[in-house]
């Protein structure tokens, strides 16, 4: 019977550990979120990706889109995640006609002007062009 401790364990996998965190991700560490600069290609299409997914998930006969980030984080979990708080507003484009976010104006008349204030969690690997919305709150 081959017995093997925890220290032995770690050793065997040790430079693998490590080959992966210089060669997967080399600018950000793993573990905890860390702040992210706003206007990072990558936090660029995770917002892409959750106001799409909001819009999709949404009954609202009109289409939301970003009004503001306020904060940015990245944490590393096989690929990227991440934590998005942004604030979303009705434009004046309606969900079932074509559209271009780009050019669609925010509503400014009381009953249709609505501010939501969302929570994203957007889980991206960018080597299998994988992008998942895994938290979507938005109040
Ligand atoms: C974020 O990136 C932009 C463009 O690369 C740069 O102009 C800006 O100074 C950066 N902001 C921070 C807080 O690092
Ligand atoms: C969301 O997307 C799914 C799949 O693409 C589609 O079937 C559904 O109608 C969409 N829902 C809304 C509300 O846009
Ligand atoms: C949208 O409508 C469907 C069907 O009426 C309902 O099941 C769903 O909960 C609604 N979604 C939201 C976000 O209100």
């Amino acid at each position: 019977m081959i017995h093997v401790n925890s220290i032995n364990v770690w050793l065997l996998f040790f430079p693998f550990v490590v080959l992966c965190m210089r060669r997967c991700e080399p600018t950000v560490k793993p573990g905890f979120p860390r702040s992210v600069n706003k206007s990072n290609p990558g936090v660029q299409r995770a917002v892409m990706v959750a106001v799409y997914e909001f819009n999709n998930r949404s009954n609202d006969s009109f289409l939301f889109k970003l009004l503001e980030l306020e904060d940015a984080k990245v944490q590393v979990v096989t690929g990227l995640k991440y934590i998005l708080e942004a604030r979303l507003g009705r434009t004046v484009c309606r969900k079932r006609e074509p559209y271009d976010l780009k050019n669609c104006a925010f509503q400014t008349e009381t009953p249709l002007q609505q501010i939501l204030n969302c929570h994203f969690e957007v889980w991206t690997v960018v080597w299998r062009n994988f992008n998942k919305v895994i938290v979507l709150l938005c109040v």
